[in-house]
């Protein structure tokens, strides 16, 4: 089929490479020059596990194009997909300016039948403004024209996978052809298995509300029983283990740490917050996850500040910057906001991350970043591991005991295990669990 895509961050490049790989033929545009220059050339403006391999691959195989023209992702396609970023604004609303400017875009540009397939993460009832939008604008063959929401579920790190073998495939449509034409378009996912929903448009919007918002109460709600682990002298990690043999609950996301960060959660989580004041229904649970995000990075704090008792003229070491590992995304990263409440402090901030160290010193050019892990942590007074890259793991700890001013380890996401720990000299501060001192 041929398919346009309007914007070509991460869900939009993941969605053109994806659909390119299936054999469809895929026109990708955006604003941004440099980006289309550098895309055109095969490079990828970001990193993702396995996207450029798939970017040169479509280019080579020419069923992927990109383009700053508009009309060059709507004119002569079948279905275009509007991947646009939406912001946060200052009051926690998403902000759809780009949405509503790619509408138009496609009204300007679409001459006969079309499906606007919109995929950015939304407020319900946006599609109904893109329609109206579209109406307005388009004033002759409207009719041709149908709004449809298809979420996407795409991790970062795993997106490439995500969007090749989707857990599900939502479309949400208020018409037989919406469905038909999005069935066609995902036949060969649909066919490898993919479960497919097909709902009204509403209902696919707030799934996709409703999903992230649940996966992020069940990291507060381990983050949460974390504090009460300390407290006691329980094991979260063993207690998640417990609750994770049960199918009704599961393991996955009950990880106990910094706190979930990017640019989904925390931006998803006040957009539906804002989204039920304006239908008027109070949501305190909502509120209630994010402040127990907050409290995961001040517990992470208050044990590096418990080891070390006053932080002015202490060196810190940082291990990880990105907001999970697999990414060198740092928007929201839980270990910045450590960073910044460390260097506050009077901390001297030291860090590696093994990809996300450009992104992390445009955000705080106050951190020290060093080109290895023993580079950061050399004369460290102490080391937090904040994000769990797999590398971090397999550390030779005595090298590290011997670089550090003193042997000590915050651990923000439970990589190591606390009796190893203890008996190599470390002081050793686990998430949810009781410290080695
Ligand atoms: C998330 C969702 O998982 C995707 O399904 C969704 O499509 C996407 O948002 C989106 O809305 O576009 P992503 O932001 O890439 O994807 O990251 P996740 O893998 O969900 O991780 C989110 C955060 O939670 C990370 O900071 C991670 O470290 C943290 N986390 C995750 C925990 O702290 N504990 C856990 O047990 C799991």
């Amino acid at each position: 089929m041929r398919v346009g895509v309007i914007g070509t961050g991460h869900v939009g490049l993941v969605t053109c490479v994806a659909l390119a790989e299936i054999g469809h033929d895929v026109v990708g545009v955006d604003r941004d020059q440099e980006r289309i220059l550098k895309l055109q050339d095969g490079r990828a403006p970001f990193f993702e596990p396995g996207l450029e391999p798939l970017l040169e691959k479509g280019l080579n195989q020419r069923l992927l194009a990109f383009s700053v023209e508009p009309e060059s992702a709507v004119a002569d396609r079948e279905v275009v997909f509007i991947c646009v970023g939406t912001p946060p604004r200052t009051d926690g609303q998403a902000n759809l300016v780009a949405i509503e400017s790619a509408a138009r875009e496609v009204a300007r540009a679409a001459s006969g039948e079309l499906i606007v397939a919109e995929k950015s993460t939304v407020p319900a009832g946006t599609a109904d403004r893109i329609h109206r939008t579209i109406a307005l604008e388009h004033r002759s063959s409207r009719n041709g024209i149908e709004v449809v929401s298809n979420p996407e579920f795409l991790r970062e790190g795993t997106a490439i996978e995500d969007a090749l073998r989707p857990s599900r495939i939502l479309v949400g449509a208020n018409s037989p052809r919406g469905h038909e034409v999005m069935r066609r378009l995902y036949a060969a996912a649909i066919d490898a298995g993919s479960p497919l929903v097909e709902t009204d448009i509403r209902t696919a919007e707030l799934a996709k509300h409703a999903s992230n918002a649940f996966l992020a109460l069940k990291i507060s709600y381990v983050n949460a029983l974390a504090r009460v682990c300390e407290r006691t002298g329980a094991d979260v990690d063993s207690i998640a283990d417990v609750m994770g043999f049960d199918p009704r609950i599961g393991r996955a996301f009950l990880d106990a740490g910094l706190g979930y960060g990017g640019f989904c959660f925390p931006k998803d989580l006040q957009a539906f917050e804002r989204l039920a004041d304006s239908v008027n229904y109070d949501f305190p649970l909502l509120r209630e996850i994010r402040r127990l995000n907050d409290q995961a990075v001040e517990a992470v704090f208050d044990n590096v500040e418990d080891g070390l008792w006053n932080l002015e003229g202490k060196r810190v070491a940082l291990l990880g910057l990105s907001f999970k590992p697999g990414t060198d995304d740092v928007r929201l990263s839980p270990s910045l906001a450590l960073a910044r409440r460390l260097i506050d402090a009077g901390a001297t901030v030291a860090a590696f991350d093994p990809e996300a160290m450009m992104a992390a010193k445009e955000e705080l050019p106050e951190l020290e970043l060093a080109s290895d892990v023993f580079g950061a942590t050399n004369d460290a007074h102490c080391v937090v591991l904040c994000t769990s890259w797999p590398q971090f793991r397999n550390i030779d700890l005595d090298l590290l005991k011997e670089v550090m001013a003193y042997p000590m380890v915050v651990d923000g996401r439970n990589m190591y295990d606390p009796a190893e720990m203890g008996a190599r000299g470390f002081t050793y501060y686990p998430t949810g669990k009781p410290p080695i001192r």
